[in-house]
């Protein structure tokens, strides 16, 4: 396995690749890595050639500088994960590499970037298609894998390879979990223990409003995950919404959607946490 800290050697690789007809399959992450990218990883193998991964964490998706701080680094560990799993190459570059200039585009994404996610963190999403784009660039893949468990951003990168006309298949991977039920991310590490002893209470709950939904309209049900979360001491509940799966916009009826999918963020001590289930 190869790892490129440049722009250029990660083109030559690609450009090695594509005149040998190799079809490449892209997982852009933020390292820390743990099960849930394994597995983006794991089923890109089965239907590419050649697995690309690239591990950034890129400053300007984090709209909280203390977030960005303490994000996890751990790129040795990272690196030989993913050679376990039969990754071919990693892009690992610096912050100059990839942003010699500050980077100013703005997209247009409308309400899919101002609902939810949106709404709490201004310039998240600008940012993560900033970033994207750039990769996409680089590493021109076929296909690249994105996990549901940032379900707004999925959508986000559906509407930006729309957009812009890249040539690229945006394949959505399901949330894994810890065998508790807490989805997999790389901010668990930062919970306390006493935290990550009540964070399984988040996944139970989202379990319960599937089962509520025959029962209750969107908005009764909407207003029982709030308060379930409020009755936990260590969550602070941010939002929880019941949207269309496709625009993001809240539903107040459950017939006005083919899918709906309810979404959460709440902070548990000081860890910001997200989930999401199908409701319908
Ligand atoms: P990161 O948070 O590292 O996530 C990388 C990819 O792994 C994303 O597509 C994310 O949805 C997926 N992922 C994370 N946890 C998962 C889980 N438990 N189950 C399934 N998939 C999971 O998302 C980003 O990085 C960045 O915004 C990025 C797209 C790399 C742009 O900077």
């Amino acid at each position: 396995m190869n790892i490129y800290k440049t722009i250029a050697e990660t083109k030559k690789f690609v450009q090695h690749c594509h005149q040998n007809q190799l079809k490449i399959g892209f997982v852009p992450t933020m390292g820390a890595l743990h099960q849930g990218h394994l597995s983006l990883i794991e089923k890109a193998k089965t239907e590419n050639d050649i697995i690309v991964a690239s591990i950034f964490v890129n400053p300007i998706q984090f709209n909280n500088r203390e977030d960005l701080l303490k994000y996890p680094r751990t790129l040795d560990k990272d690196a030989a994960m993913l050679q376990q799993v039969g990754c071919d190459a990693i892009f690992a570059p610096s912050e100059n590499e990839m942003y010699p200039e500050p980077d100013t585009t703005v997209y247009e994404f409308g309400s899919l970037a101002e609902v939810m996610e949106g709404k709490f963190r201004p310039g998240h999403f600008n940012g993560v298609a900033v970033v994207v784009k750039r990769l996409f660039d680089i590493v021109q893949p076929d296909n690249a894998y994105f996990g549901e468990k940032d379900y707004q951003q999925l959508q986000i990168i559906k509407s930006l390879v729309k957009q812009k006309n890249i040539p690229v298949t945006i394949i959505p991977c399901p949330i894994v979990r810890e065998t508790d039920g807490l989805a997999m991310s790389s901010r668990n590490i930062r919970l306390t223990e006493v935290e990550r002893n009540v964070a399984p209470f988040i996944y139970k709950t989202l379990l319960q409003a599937k089962e509520k939904a025959n029962q209750f309209n969107p908005d009764e049900l909407l207003h029982w995950v709030i308060n379930q979360i409020k009755s936990q001491p260590l969550m602070t509940p941010e939002y929880f919404e019941i949207v269309d799966a496709t625009t993001l916009l809240p539903i107040s009826n459950w017939n006005e959607c083919e899918h709906a999918i309810g979404c959460i963020a709440l902070f548990l001590g000081s860890v910001r946490l997200i989930d999401n289930i199908g409701l319908k």
